[in-house]
């Protein structure tokens, strides 16, 4: 089977990338697709956000790279026979300062899973780590593809082109076919002025530098940290909320990009500027009705 590697990556923190790999994952596991989620942050939060245990001795991310350990005998199962998930753990970080200076160490993720188990799945999603550091050059080096959320509130051009400029290094001289699937919004509040101006310029600007804006728009829920305390996935527990659909609706959305040939396509990195002026302005606006409701 053709496998389409995914890395959710944004050097922010707090952005929505351990939400989004942990339920894109289980949609498509829900839509009986056999994926494999590998969790490469070492605060292992998407292991546990899945009531899985990060601290279980060789069943971990760290211990299959360092010793080279066959990925069947890494892979912790979960309740749905369609998800299987490589904890993240400590380790990696460890590993990840003693590696740096080895040459071709950038490889080593891309390499480990470079085996007839990893057929087996169709689609297999990298939760990585907020730092442009190995662990992150190792998940963009395996990847086929990156996703990248940001949030509504925040300024998500913080950072972002500096995370580009990173990528565009890693595709030039590691994995050329790297290709952006595109940018999601996450914690998006419909009520919130803020956010609707927000998202109205993002969709103006991403189509001037061609940026793929992603049509699912992932809504502000509660469900998000009550199911990561719970340790069960949306779909699990809450199959009905439209943060739920959301999720499912961009496992959908992506679909036809992963079917579709990359082999040969070659996608340049995008350069974002500057925060636009426009978009500071929403943001002083905000900032400024914050500050008289404080006064
Ligand atoms: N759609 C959402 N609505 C509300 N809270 C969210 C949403 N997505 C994520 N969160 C919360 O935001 C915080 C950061 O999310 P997380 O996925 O851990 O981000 P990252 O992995 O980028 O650091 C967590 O507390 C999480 O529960
Ligand atoms: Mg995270």
């Amino acid at each position: 089977m053709k496998t389409s590697i995914i890395a959710v990556a944004n050097q922010k923190g707090g952005v929505g990338k351990t939400a989004t790999s942990v339920n894109l994952a289980s949609g498509y596991a829900f839509l009986k697709r056999k994926t494999l989620l590998i969790d490469c942050d070492y605060q292992g939060n998407a292991t546990s956000n899945l009531g899985l245990k990060k601290s279980s001795k060789f069943r971990n991310l760290s211990s299959a790279l360092r010793s080279d350990l066959p990925l069947e005998e890494v892979i912790l199962k979960t309740s749905d026979d369609f998800l299987d998930v490589i904890a993240g753990d400590m380790g990696l970080s460890k590993l990840s300062r003693e590696k740096i200076l080895e040459p071709g160490s950038h490889n080593i993720l891309k390499n480990w899973l470079d085996c007839e188990k990893l057929k087996e799945y169709e689609v297999v999603i990298i939760d990585t780590h907020p730092s442009l550091d190995l662990l992150f050059q190792m998940s963009m080096t395996a990847a086929h593809y990156y996703l990248v959320p940001v949030f509504a509130e925040a300024d998500p051009f913080d950072g972002l082109q500096y995370m580009l400029e990173e990528v565009s290094l890693i595709k030039k001289s590691l994995n050329p076919p790297l290709f952006l699937l595109g940018i999601v919004i996450t914690k998006y509040n419909t009520k919130n002025a803020t956010h609707r101006k927000f998202y109205e310029y993002l969709q103006k600007y991403m189509e001037e530098v061609k940026i793929t804006l992603l049509k699912t728009v992932i809504p502000e829920s509660n469900a998000i940290s009550s199911s990561s305390s719970a340790q069960k996935s949306l779909i699990t527990l809450h199959p009905r909320l439209p943060v739920t659909q959301a999720y499912l609706e961009l496992a959908r959305e992506l679909l036809p990009e992963l079917r579709g040939m990359r082999q040969g396509r070659r996608q340049s990195t995008p350069i974002i500027n500057e925060m636009p002026e426009e978009l500071d302005k929403i943001f002083e606006v905000e900032v400024h009705e914050i500050e008289e409701a404080i006064l």
